[in-house]
């Protein structure tokens, strides 16, 4: 098996899931995308998690980016579970889960860790560009159930460094100050960043956020 790594083009594949069958590059077409594996169907982490990101759904949907979810369970499991979901959690799950029984998803992106579990898949996160490329990829164990909101976090640092020249600092938040990024060269700044820019050092130079 080949490692994924930043800036691979994200594996394709055709993959049977709760809304049909996929083909996860199709599925992409334009949109950015979260590809993020649970471990098990009626676990209660996993439970609370699904339930989560279907009422973040139009908070991904703003930022024209599609969730998937994937675990090793049959398609018969998860649609008993989403019904469970859908109760307890107060949602409707609106994203479709892939039924991974064969591992082959969970195969190609290295979502098995048998040190932790030789069965069941960890909290993998991968966020897609549109070009299909892999911007990010983090991972949780069993035990700590994802912050959906970490993610949206993500997201917006992905996507601003994506379209502007800056790179985002430690404990960014959205509207704050950027860094711009160190292959600028001075004599370029002020056409670049018209809202302005502060330079501390010459390799440390901030600037209001450009998109908002
Ligand atoms: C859970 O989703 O609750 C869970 C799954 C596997 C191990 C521990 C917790």
């Amino acid at each position: 098996m080949k490692s994924i790594r930043l800036g691979d083009e994200a594996p394709n594949f055709i993959a049977k899931s709760t809304e049909g069958e996929i083909n996860f590059h199709d599925w992409l077409g334009d949109s950015w995308g979260v590809l993020f594996s649970h471990p098990a169907d009626y676990t209660p982490v996993c439970t609370t998690e699904l339930g989560t990101v279907a009422k973040y759904k139009p908070e991904f949907d703003k930022r024209n980016v599609k969730v998937l979810a994937l675990s090793v369970d049959s398609l018969e499991s998860h649609i008993g579970w989403i019904k469970d979901i859908n109760e307890t959690q107060g949602t409707t799950v609106n994203f479709p889960i892939i039924a991974d029984e064969d591992r082959k998803v969970a195969e190609l992106y290295d979502m098995i860790h048998p040190n932790a579990d030789d069965k069941m898949t960890v909290r993998s996160v991968f966020v897609i560009g549109p070009d299909k490329k892999v911007k990010l990829m983090i991972t949780y164990p069993a035990s700590t159930g994802r912050d959906f909101n970490e993610i949206l976090w993500v997201l917006a640092s992905l996507q601003l460094t994506a379209y502007h020249k800056v790179a985002t600092p430690a404990n960014w938040h959205q509207g704050e100050d950027c860094v711009i990024v160190p292959s600028i060269p001075e004599d370029q700044l002020a056409e670049n960043f018209p809202m302005g820019y502060t330079e501390i050092k010459s390799y440390l130079r901030i600037t209001p956020q450009p998109n908002v």
